[in-house]
């Protein structure tokens, strides 16, 4: 927020229903109609530790906006730095955003993508920052997220013919339903020294993979493997007996079926766009587990 000033939206911004403005792989807006009937209806306080596109933020803001469900705070972590710092900019600085935004969709071309990729994001303002993050993830090769060793940006550009980069209104609408919601880098486990009763919590990690030689890992600098998969299970638990509302997804396989084997485990139908095996694509069997009825 600008000082202690309550921003002022256009009628516009609060009147169109937010949804991702990243491409995000792993993204859940497809399976939204299949999630919503499984969200609970009224809690207190709602979190997500592996935030990505926000989703499912997205749509239970909306929901709330429609009166079908009723919650009062969220807050919304993950541990990509980048991610988050955009979103923070987003919510107190979206005008500013939009004027950088405008500056690189305007300037776009081949040697552009490769100077602005090649920044150095310390030497950049947080607002600079998250431009740049937008506008590579929407002008590289497959929205993908990838760092090297020392954590810069490394995807190639995409083959674009005259890419969206953002829309103003969109960035507004989701700049209005980020106010008053808490955004902090912040690993998984981290939800443990937060978390209370009757709060709702939505797991969505990095999957575990379907055969040994397919994993999707490296949305940043640190892999998410098996061991990261059984430490997320423990925190499941540990949120279980505390009296907290749990959803999770994940991929369908032995591994995890037994990790969540006490809980109400729920089949989804999911299509996969990222995978690298041909195979895989098309409707696959996604994992959904609820530690509630409903
Ligand atoms: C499957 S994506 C989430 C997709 C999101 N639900 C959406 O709709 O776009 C997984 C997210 O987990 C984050 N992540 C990976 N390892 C993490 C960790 N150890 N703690 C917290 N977040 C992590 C990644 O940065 C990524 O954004």
């Amino acid at each position: 927020m600008q000082g202690n000033q309550p921003r002022l939206f256009d009628m516009e911004a609060v009147n169109i229903y937010p949804k991702p403005f990243l491409k995000w792989a792993g993204g859940k807006t497809q399976l939204l109609p299949q999630l919503t009937p499984f969200f609970p209806r009224y809690f207190e306080r709602y979190s997500e530790p592996f935030t990505g596109g926000a989703a499912v933020y997205w749509q239970l803001f909306t929901l709330r906006k429609q009166g079908l469900i009723q919650f009062k705070t969220a807050r919304l972590t993950d541990a990509n730095a980048e991610l988050i710092n955009c979103y923070v900019a987003v919510r107190d600085n979206v005008d500013e955003l939009i004027v950088l935004l405008t500056r690189h969709r305007e300037r776009h071309s081949k040697d552009y993508y490769y100077s602005i990729r090649s920044l150095q994001v310390e030497n950049l303002s947080p607002v600079e920052r998250a431009a740049r993050f937008i506008y590579l993830n929407k002008t590289c090769y497959n929205g993908l997220y990838r760092v090297n060793r020392s954590g810069q940006f490394n995807v190639p550009m995409g083959s674009y013919v005259n890419p969206r980069v953002f829309e103003e209104a969109e960035l507004k609408s989701a700049s209005f339903a980020l106010q008053g919601v808490e955004l902090k880098t912040a690993d998984f486990r981290e939800v443990l020294s937060w978390a209370q009763a009757g709060d709702f919590i939505y797991f969505d990690p990095p999957y575990a993979p379907l055969s040994k030689t397919s994993s999707f890992t490296s949305y940043t600098e640190t892999p998410f493997g098996e061991e990261e998969q059984q430490a997320l299970a423990s925190v499941f638990r540990e949120l279980d007996h505390r009296g907290c509302k749990l959803m999770l997804s994940n991929s369908w396989v032995d591994d995890t079926l037994a990790l969540y084997k006490d809980f109400n485990c729920i089949a989804v139908k999911a299509s996969r766009a990222i995978n690298s095996n041909p195979e895989g694509r098309g409707k696959i069997r996604e994992l959904l587990v609820l530690n509630y009825e409903v």
